[in-house]
């Protein structure tokens, strides 16, 4: 039997320093932390590249927070074929060791929280709470991974009959690409990384062309914690470097998280490649609904409501998209939800009371301006918050869907769209919300119990979350990842996870 998360890993639930926002001195104490002067980051490939350096720009308001030389074609399959090279030594190092280089790496995430989280600020945008919840997700996905390779990694004897020897033996499959996203640039980035490496991988690194200097800067910690440095190739790139890396036929295999068509058209190139067949771990989007009905405690709804649309400006896969209310209480639960959203505060994330920071970069502002613009024309706006008029910033928008189904995109920001319902059509609720084929996150707040049963049985959701709010996973407690559209599992922190990053041996020795 393997042993629950909880038998053997304890997820950190306070922050590494157990800093409450509560408390005064200890926040003044980490925003000195982060303001310490460090020198200006930059990111490089791990091979040379003939790219020249650009600089990567802060969301907040331009400035150049660092640069990057990004790899060319070229460098990245110079990356592989020398990642190739190394798999033999770093696949036979003992994966005691290799566990303990990454549970290094995750010592080494909290001694330098300080100049992370200045990063996840100023290239993520993210506000201090998003960006210290960001480190301690970083530190314990190591830590877990870590943990788990000590449980699945050993020789694992198996019955057989009197004079044969039977053994299970898990190892790495090779060289693994992981490609992710501008929105976790930390914890997403270093969880995939951890993961193929403590299951005697060696790794091709791409991170988003939006955030590759927190990616160096974890590069960093992971060479620092004695990760080699030919196992661990950085290959910071826009998607055509990623797709360039998918089509390398030398790979094993392929863990992405971003959006849907970008992990579709990754499992179509490695459909077509020669060579052997290789494994996508693919975590997508989703359009995430709660389910709220007319026994809901309002002021607990539209307080999980505020942090799940809202916080992080709405830029979590996680995010509530749709909210659904049952006729009865919607115009109250709307009046309050309208309040709550006059008091977010929308800016620069670096100040303390901002709730709202910038959208990702000018191409996702525009997507959405032009999103909103189209809800305005229809006259679906229930509500449009304010939000400064420079940078890429956007404000907080509630808008009015007249049926459920009318929603068949993520809208990846702060916007909620809310819709009602009467009880007659509550059976057919979820099959309604689930028509587009995502399955990711979905929220209820009831207290009938047997509708919690009903519903939850019922939801085609990887993520189900009941009289509370729906995002912000921990490791270990809350495994994350859905179907469908949303993606092929198995769930990030959780138990299964380092399993498809493994090759199984079954060896029989006649004795
Ligand atoms: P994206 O798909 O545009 O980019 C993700 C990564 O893929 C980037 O590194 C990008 O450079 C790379 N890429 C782009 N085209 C490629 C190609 N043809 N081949 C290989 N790689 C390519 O996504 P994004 O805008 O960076 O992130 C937002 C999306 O990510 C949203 O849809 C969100 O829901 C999803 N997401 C999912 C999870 C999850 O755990 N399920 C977590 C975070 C974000
Ligand atoms: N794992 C992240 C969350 O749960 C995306 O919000």
């Amino acid at each position: 039997r393997l042993p629950l998360p909880s038998e053997i890993y304890l997820p950190q639930r306070a922050n590494s320093k157990g800093v409450e926002f509560g408390d005064r001195t200890a926040l003044a104490a980490l925003i000195d932390e982060t303001r310490a002067p460090a020198p200006p980051p930059d990111a490089r490939p791990s091979v040379e590249s003939r790219a020249a350096a650009r600089p990567v720009l802060s969301p907040i308001d331009g400035a150049v927070v660092g640069h990057v030389v990004e790899a060319d074609e070229a460098a990245a399959h110079a990356a592989v074929a020398t990642a190739v090279r190394a798999f033999p030594g770093w696949s036979r190092t003992p994966f005691e060791a290799r566990a303990r280089m990454i549970e290094r790496a995750a010592d080494l995430i909290e001694e330098r929280r300080g100049p992370l989280i200045a990063l996840l600020q100023s290239e993520g945008g993210k506000t201090l709470d998003d960006a210290l919840a960001e480190v301690r997700e970083a530190a314990d996905l190591c830590r877990y991974y870590a943990a788990q390779a000590r449980i699945l990694c050993p020789d694992m004897p198996l019955p057989g009959p009197t004079g044969e020897a039977n053994v299970l033996r898990r190892h790495g499959r090779g060289v693994f690409i992981c490609i992710s996203p501008w929105n976790f640039p930390l914890a997403i980035f270093i969880g995939q990384v951890a993961a193929a490496l403590v299951a005697g991988n060696c790794v091709i690194a791409k991170p988003a062309e939006q955030t590759p200097l927190v990616a160096a800067m974890a590069i960093d910690l992971l060479r620092q914690s004695g990760v080699p440095k030919d196992a661990l190739q950085f290959t910071p790139g826009d998607g055509a470097i990623g797709a360039a890396l998918v089509a390398d036929p030398l790979t094993a295999g392929v863990v992405f998280t971003g959006s849907v068509e970008v992990a579709q058209r990754i499992n179509r190139t490695l459909a077509e490649r020669d060579g052997a067949i290789a494994p996508l771990i693919a975590e997508t989007g989703g359009i995430n609904a709660m389910i709220v009905d007319s026994t809901a405690l309002i002021e607990q709804v539209v307080d999980d409501v505020m942090t799940s649309a809202f916080r992080s400006a709405g830029q979590r896969c996680s995010a509530l998209r749709l909210l659904c209310v049952q006729e009865e209480i919607a115009p109250a639960c709307l009046e309050t939800l309208i309040g709550a959203a006059r008091e977010l505060r929308v800016g620069d994330p670096r100040e303390i009371g901002t709730h709202v920071g910038p959208a990702i970069d000018a191409e996702a502002k525009d997507k959405l301006d032009a999103y909103l613009l189209r809800q305005r024309a229809a006259g679906r706006i229930l509500y449009a918050g304010v939000a400064p008029s420079t940078g890429t910033f956007v404000a907080p928008h509630i808008v009015r869907l007249d049926r459920v189904e009318d929603l068949q995109e993520e809208i990846f920001g702060p916007v909620l769209h809310v819709a009602t319902w009467r009880s007659e059509r509550l059976p057919q609720l979820l099959t309604d919300i689930e028509a587009v084929g995502y399955g990711l996150t979905i929220g209820m707040h009831t207290r009938i119990e047997q509708r919690i049963r009903a519903l939850s049985r019922k939801a085609s959701a990887g993520n189900i979350y009941v009289n509370r709010n729906m995002i912000g996973a921990v490791v270990g407690s809350q495994p994350f990842g859905g179907f469908g559209l949303s993606g092929t599992g198995p769930k990030a922190g959780g138990p299964d996870y380092l399993l498809r990053f493994l090759h199984e041996t079954t060896l029989t020795i006649n004795t």
